[in-house]
């Protein structure tokens, strides 16, 4: 494709942060220390988690780059930069998650297949660009449309990179198209990340940025938007991404029974201590982050330091200054809170968060009762366990 191209080895990688945990160094996966995850609100680019499942495309011209718009539309369109710079720019505060966040936990209780997953495979950045449904319109589907007059349903965003799952075809995946047309929805094409072009590791020139969904949805280094009457029958589609219950193993798998995941549920971490800590005696600060999919906010989080037998609620906040309230429009509705209290501990502690959601979802309590084999969505209490001894924190 003109413009750009997406090779075929990792010669070309892009530097990266040299504080980031490698969790597989090609395609490159990565995500930052607990403690460089909550520094701040809005992730800082370099300590955004990296989830590749290539090698990073490359842009020799990024005059000669576009995006086609075809499938199921009368006129077929070619987008340069220029004409997608035109349209209104949006920002949107919007979390992005891996699904596979928290995997290592999960592989713990019964292994599961896929790159392991501390529980920074998340962050939170302002996303600048044209908002889908205003690119959709240029090819005659106006807002809110669940059915185009051609029998679309579904937007299928076409990658550039080289994936080996795609037989070295592409990375691609679909959201319907009442989700695409809905201006509220704030599905974008972002070229802006936290103010400055996007970089090459997240999607430069062009990404669609799906909030309240899996990261998986949000296709970087678009290639093509097609209309398509059924959903991308892509790998990440559907032979991955699929929430399974635990009974199912490798043998009695049938991905076609199970549907592609979208939202993500309500999930919470804490990260201003490890899974294991040594602390001084007095009080701690316990600090970390919660969200939830689809954009219900965080109506509550909840700790405890005896494993969950008795809790308090934790401070939650977005922005300094600005009270959270989850379903006011002063919150950032696509984005994480992070929240904080102060415990005394005893000798010896499990320290447990929970949030619950404006829906009144819940984190489950085990592990166990969502294992699932390719291990996505760990959402499960997060425990770590503490004991006073001698240390610095
Ligand atoms: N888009 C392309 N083209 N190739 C990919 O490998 N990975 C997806 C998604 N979009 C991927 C992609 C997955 S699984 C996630 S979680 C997010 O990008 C990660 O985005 P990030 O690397 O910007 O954090």
């Amino acid at each position: 494709m003109p413009g750009i191209k997406g090779p075929s080895d990792y010669s070309l990688e892009p530097p990266r942060h040299p504080r980031l945990k490698i969790n597989a160094k090609e395609p490159f996966n990565a995500e930052p220390t607990r403690s460089d995850l909550i520094t701040s609100y809005v992730t800082p680019v370099e300590f955004f988690y990296k989830r590749n499942h290539g090698p990073i495309p490359v842009v020799d011209d990024i005059e000669r780059y576009s995006v086609s718009l075809c499938g199921l539309i009368n006129n077929s369109k070619e987008l340069f930069m220029k004409d997608i710079w035109k349209l209104p720019k949006y920002t949107v505060t919007a979390t992005l998650q891996c699904a596979g966040n928290r995997r290592t936990a999960m592989s713990k209780s019964r292994t599961v297949k896929g790159v392991g997953w501390d529980i920074a495979a998340i962050g939170n950045a302002v996303w600048g660009g044209a908002k889908l449904a205003d690119v959709l319109e240029l090819v005659g589907i106006p807002y809110l449309t669940s059915i185009s007059q051609s029998g679309g349903k579904h937007v299928e965003f076409v990658s550039i990179d080289k994936c080996k799952e795609e037989n070295g075809g592409p990375y691609k995946a679909s959201i319907p198209l009442s989700q695409a047309t809905n201006p509220e929805a704030d599905v974008l094409l972002a070229y802006e990340m936290n103010g400055e072009p996007l970089n090459r590791d997240h999607g430069y020139p062009l990404r669609v940025v799906v909030p309240g969904v899996i990261g998986a949805r949000s296709v970087k280094w678009l290639e093509s938007i097609n209309i398509i009457a059924d959903e991308c029958q892509g790998f990440f589609m559907q032979k991955d991404y699929k929430m399974f219950p635990p009974t199912v193993n490798w043998d009695n798998i049938n991905w076609s029974t199970r549907r592609s995941q979208m939202d993500f549920p309500v999930q919470s971490a804490i990260c201003s201590l490890e899974d294991v800590s040594v602390v001084k005696h007095g009080k701690i600060t316990i600090k970390g982050y919660a969200v939830s999919g689809g954009g219900r906010g965080i109506e509550r989080v909840d700790l405890s330091v005896d494993g969950g037998k008795t809790w308090v609620e934790a401070n939650r906040y977005q922005k300094t200054g600005i009270p959270y309230i989850a379903d006011d429009s002063s919150s950032d509705r696509w984005a994480w809170v992070f929240f904080e209290a102060e415990a005394n501990i005893p000798q010896r502690a499990e320290i447990v968060a929970k949030a619950v959601d404006i829906s009144a979802n819940v984190q489950p309590e085990s592990i166990d009762s969502i294992w699932n084999l390719r291990g996505i969505l760990n959402t499960s209490w997060h425990r770590v366990q503490v004991r006073v001894g001698q240390a610095n924190l």
